[in-house]
């Protein structure tokens, strides 16, 4: 369970702690193995902790971590994934045994039986106490009631989901309806999104290898609520567009295939590696795109002084809209963090306000559902510069807020998603 340590001691995300342990494994079983294991122990973590803390009659020092991971996988396997007792605690039993560690075989047994007497008085601590009933920190279980109130629960149990597979169709090479007849000759079960039209969600996740033309671009995954981006900014190949904060491309792609695949569009991202997966996506879909690795914060340093007509701003967020996808962000997010990314949320946009063209959009997006990232961020900026106007996203999906429009997880299937539009006044 290196995987699940790295995140919760490292402060590593599942992202990067994933596929490094899962190229050491057959593609296959053993994979989705390591997949669901690592997934399911993320999401129940704070669950499983307070099993883990009433089970054991002293906590486990730091340095035996391994030991209470055992622990808490024995304990998914028995009561999440149901796995027959025997199998469960002798695997659990066995790992222990390759720990270095003589002393946890005995103790992972003892614990894990007692688990088994003691399911009535675990159940009974789920119920009563909110952060292991809801499986989130305390933190964030305030931040979401506060917010959403009524809709908070839904939020939760979305967050604890799993999430569907969705696909975009690209437009410039294929069409849904002929796609979705391709799928089915190979036996994949798929249906239309219900807001954004490139998408069709799978009955079933696969690995992207069976899907037909995926290695020549016909088809990229993504989520429904991320592929509302490029309806919004409705780039067509008369604009000159950016994409402020691109890795690793689907918007970019986005954004070209639904301009019949040629775009002026220029591709920033901060990180040299990740820009690196922006070229992989495009090269993949058959597209280019003018990449630059750079802060979009400081365009002093790399903007040539002619304007955009269309600016997508997707920001780094807190990522709560996406917790179901990536259940690391429970437990590395920190309530403290919140005030600092609605910073540099306000500093992106200012400095990429100046870039815009008088009478041009811009989208601003972000994957989180905390106002303050979202349109609070919006309204501040509105506030401070009169030649911002919003256009006002009308859509049957997510709710109007003070300011733009916020998705929820779940909701229609999709992940958590703000976006908001504003216009720059011509003078
Ligand atoms: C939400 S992700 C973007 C997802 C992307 N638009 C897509 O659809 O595939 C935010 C990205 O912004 C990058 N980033 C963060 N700060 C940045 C900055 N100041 N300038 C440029 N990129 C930045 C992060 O490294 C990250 O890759």
């Amino acid at each position: 369970m290196e995987v699940v340590d790295s995140v919760r001691r490292q402060g590593r995300s599942l992202s990067q702690a994933l596929p490094r342990a899962e190229r050491q494994l057959a593609a296959g079983p053993p994979r989705a193995l390591l997949r669901e294991r690592a997934y399911g122990l993320l999401r129940y973590a704070p669950r499983l902790d307070a099993w883990l803390d009433a089970l054991v009659t002293q906590p486990l020092r730091a340095r035996d971590a391994p030991v209470a991971r055992l622990i808490q996988l024995g304990l998914y396997e028995l009561f999440f994934l149901r796995t027959p007792d025997y199998a469960a605690v002798n695997e659990a039993v066995a790992l222990a045994g390759r720990l270095g560690r003589p002393w946890a075989a005995r103790l992972v047994n003892g614990v894990l039986r007692n688990a088994q007497r003691r399911e009535a008085e675990l159940t009974a601590l789920t119920a009563r106490v909110d952060s292991a009933r809801l499986a989130h920190p305390d933190w964030l279980i305030e931040r979401i009631r506060g917010d959403w109130g009524d809709a908070a629960e839904a939020v939760f149990a979305a967050n604890n989901a799993r999430a569907p597979m969705t696909l975009r169709i690209n437009r410039a090479k294929t069409d849904i309806e002929t796609y979705a007849a391709m799928l089915r000759t190979e036996g994949i079960g798929a249906k239309a999104g219900r807001h954004a039209p490139d998408s069709l969600v799978l009955a079933q996740p696969v690995d992207v290898e069976a899907l037909p033309g995926f290695r020549a671009g016909w088809v990229s995954v993504q989520d429904e609520a991320a592929q509302l981006a490029a309806g919004l900014v409705a780039a067509s190949p008369a604009h000159r567009v950016l994409d402020a904060c691109a890795a690793p491309g689907g918007k970019t792609a986005h954004l070209i295939e639904r301009a019949g695949g040629t775009l002026d569009i220029t591709a920033v991202e901060i990180e040299p590696d990740r820009l690196a997966r922006v070229d992989d996506t495009l090269r993949r879909l058959d597209l280019s795109a003018h990449l630059l690795a750079a802060d979009a914060g400081m365009p002093r340093d790399w903007w040539d002084g002619r304007a955009y007509d269309r600016i997508l701003l997707d920001a780094p967020c807190s990522a709560t809209g996406v917790i179901r996808r990536h259940p690391d962000i429970k437990l590395l997010r920190r309530a403290s963090d919140i005030a600092g990314l609605a910073e540099r949320q306000q500093a992106l946009l200012e400095a990429l306000w100046p870039l815009l063209a008088q009478g041009g959009r811009l989208v601003y997006a972000t994957c989180s559902i905390v106002p303050d990232e979202n349109q609070r961020v919006i309204e501040h900026f509105m506030r401070n510069h009169a030649d911002a106007t919003e256009w006002p996203i009308v859509a049957d999906w997510g709710r109007a807020m003070t300011h733009g429009r916020q998705i929820l997880p779940g909701e229609d299937g999709m992940d958590g998603f703000y976006y908001a539009c504003l216009l720059k006044a011509p003078t």
